[in-house]
């Protein structure tokens, strides 16, 4: 390698690592892949979309590849975990990100027990299947880094359904969790937890709809929160930038879950 291609690659924040990206057929997943690749990481995308998974692996090169993988069935983490590290010889980060909404807003009469264990089943037991096998990886390390993505659903309520809050909830309480058990083995663990966006899970409704109301209800104005936001600050507790950050929760929603508007509305300060 030439002394610039060499500082090129040192510039890249993932030079050298490697990453599994799950649900990183579409989404913040899709966006994620394609920031880790573009910083340097070898990149596995595992997903049960596989055609649009091996689309993406394709079109971005021998450093990234698609394994079907369904994250609620730990054989297929097993596999996961396991063809990775005889691929690309270790894994450096594990980021735990698929997951699956039921209905927007069904009320309590209206949650079947069967809607609550599909969605704990993919959103928090895959992603505590995804941690134990990279775990089991890492711990021999003695380093890593354990992302998942959770939701803003879990820092305010009345935003969510609640089989998927109680899912995200539960995933703030492992990355907690995990970081006290994994920091004596060097392994970082931290979750990211956006509001609503554009994806490829938004039931349908229009992209400009969503767009309207996620923008109509913000906090934050004059900006729309994009997948590859969610993706950089997943980029950015990946990296080595974040070397001494874990157990922690970061929450991408422009403010939202911190600010109750009413009093500051009532005041006239605020539209
Ligand atoms: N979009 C939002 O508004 C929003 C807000 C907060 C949190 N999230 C969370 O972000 C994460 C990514 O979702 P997204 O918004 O990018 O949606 P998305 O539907 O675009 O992506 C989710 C991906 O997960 C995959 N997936 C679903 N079930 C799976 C399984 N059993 N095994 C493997 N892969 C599976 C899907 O095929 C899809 O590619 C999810 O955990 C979601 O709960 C999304």
């Amino acid at each position: 390698m030439s002394d610039v291609s060499n500082v090129a690659a040192s510039n890249k924040r993932l030079h050298g690592k490697v990453a599994i990206v799950t649900g990183g057929a579409s989404g913040i997943g899709e966006s994620t892949v394609h920031l880790f690749a573009e910083n340097g990481a070898k990149v596995v995308i595992a997903d049960i979309q596989d055609e649009l998974g091996r689309k993406i692996s394709d079109k971005l090169g021998e450093n990234v590849c698609y394994m079907h993988c369904d994250v609620s069935n730990e054989d297929d983490v097993i596999r996961l975990i396991d063809t990775a590290v005889s691929k690309y010889g270790h894994l450096d980060i594990m980021y735990n990100n698929a997951g699956i909404v039921d209905s927007p807003f069904a009320n309590i009469l209206h949650t079947n027990k069967s809607d609550l264990e599909r969605v704990l089943g993919v959103n928090l037991v895959g992603s505590l299947l995804g941690a134990k096998h990279a775990a089991r990886v890492m711990v021999p390390r003695r380093q890593g880094c354990i992302l998942f993505t959770a939701s803003a659903c879990a820092s305010i309520a009345g935003v969510a359904s609640h089989p998927y809050t109680v899912s995200k909830y539960g995933i703030v309480g492992l990355t907690k969790n995990l970081a006290a058990e994994l920091g004596q083995y060097g392994i970082r663990v931290n979750c990211v937890s956006p509001t609503g966006m554009v994806s490829g899970s938004n039931f349908g409704v229009p992209a400009e709809v969503v767009e309207a109301s996620s923008h109509a209800t913000a906090n934050l104005k004059g900006k729309i929160l994009k997948v590859k936001d969610v993706a950089m600050a997943a980029l950015y507790l990946a990296s080595d930038e974040a070397s001494y950050v874990s157990g922690l929760n970061l929450v991408v929603d422009g403010g939202y879950s911190v600010v109750n508007p009413t009093m500051m509305k009532a005041a006239g300060l605020i539209p």
